[in-house]
């Protein structure tokens, strides 16, 4: 099972992936992670271009559209291991959500592996500013409010769950828990 976590910057999936993965070995699962933009080559240009000062422009976008499709690609095979869970901290889905143009998106991200479930973490943009030390600008605040509509619009084309990540830690990791249980055939009620 491909288990991608998804949210904008802030949304603390991180933490909650490691959480979810020690509960899902502790219920007797073989678990995996996997970070996107990954340590490979192309993942490494990636972060350099993602600190650019223009990088929320659009032609630094679409760069960066081809660039993720690009390191995606070269972990494809362990997306596709059906010997264990696999939990992504991000996939595709943040393309669609952050470059935008869906249909591009999806000709680039034509061969990528799409998650089993979707689990959108889901915050404001307030709370993810304060909480990642982001730009406090008008255009910060603008773009990733397009990107939590986006993703709340695209989270409907896929098997998903959303949780609300203004929450504490704990009760996340719960709620996380508790829709994910069930994807897993186990019991909601023994959940610790
Ligand atoms: P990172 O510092 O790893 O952020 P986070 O811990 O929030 O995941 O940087 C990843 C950034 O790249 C993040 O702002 C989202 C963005 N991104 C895209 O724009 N498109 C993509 O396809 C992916 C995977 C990430």
């Amino acid at each position: 099972m491909y288990i991608v976590f998804e949210g904008i910057d802030g949304a603390g999936k991180s933490t909650q992936i490691q959480m979810l993965k020690e509960w899902l070995e502790a219920n007797g699962f073989r678990v995996e992670t996997v970070v996107e933009p990954t340590d490979s080559e192309v993942g490494k240009l990636i972060r350099k271009i993602l600190q650019r000062p223009d990088a929320q422009s659009d032609r630094v976008q679409k760069t960066l559209g081809l660039l993720f499709a690009a390191d995606r690609m070269l972990i494809m095979d362990k997306l596709e291991d059906e010997s264990k869970i696999i939990i992504s901290d991000r996939s595709f889905i943040s393309s669609l959500a952050y470059q935008g143009n869906p249909e591009w998106i999806g000709v680039l991200n034509k061969y990528v592996k799409k998650p089993d479930l979707l689990i959108l973490l889901d915050l404001d943009v307030k709370t993810s500013v304060a909480r990642t030390s982001g730009e406090d600008t008008f255009e910060n605040e603008q773009f990733l409010t397009g990107v939590r509509e986006n993703y709340l619009k695209f989270a409907k084309d896929y098997t998903s769950e959303i949780i609300d990540a203004t929450n504490g830690v704990n009760k996340v990791s719960s709620d996380i828990k508790k829709a994910v249980a069930p994807y897993l055939g186990i019991c909601p009620d023994c959940i610790l």
